[in-house]
């Protein structure tokens, strides 16, 4: 199933960029995208980081009114 291993990658390059999007949002550290010296990969560095920041958006956005997450008064902010 060739459509399915497409799937499968999709879905994990999704969840890593989620993960960089909340470095970025924890930390303040996102990656450089204009080290990139090539415009078509550094067009699509950046697609791929807007999906992660995106979809960190939308998980924050549940988590916020969801009963499965508390607000940790001791966390980093
Ligand atoms: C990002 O990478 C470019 C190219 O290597 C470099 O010129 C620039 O200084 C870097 N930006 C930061 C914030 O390190
Ligand atoms: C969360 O709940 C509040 C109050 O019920 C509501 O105003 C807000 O729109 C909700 N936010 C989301 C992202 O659903």
């Amino acid at each position: 199933m060739v459509l399915g291993r497409l799937m499968h990658y999709a879905v994990d390059a999704v969840l890593l960029s989620t993960v960089v999007a909340g470095v970025r949002r924890s930390s303040g550290f996102s990656l450089n995208a204009s080290a990139i010296p090539d415009p078509t990969a550094r067009s699509a560095a950046e697609t791929f980081l807007s999906v992660g920041e995106t979809v960190f958006d939308m998980i924050q956005a549940t988590a916020v009114n969801s009963t499965y997450f508390k607000k940790d008064s001791k966390g980093s902010r």
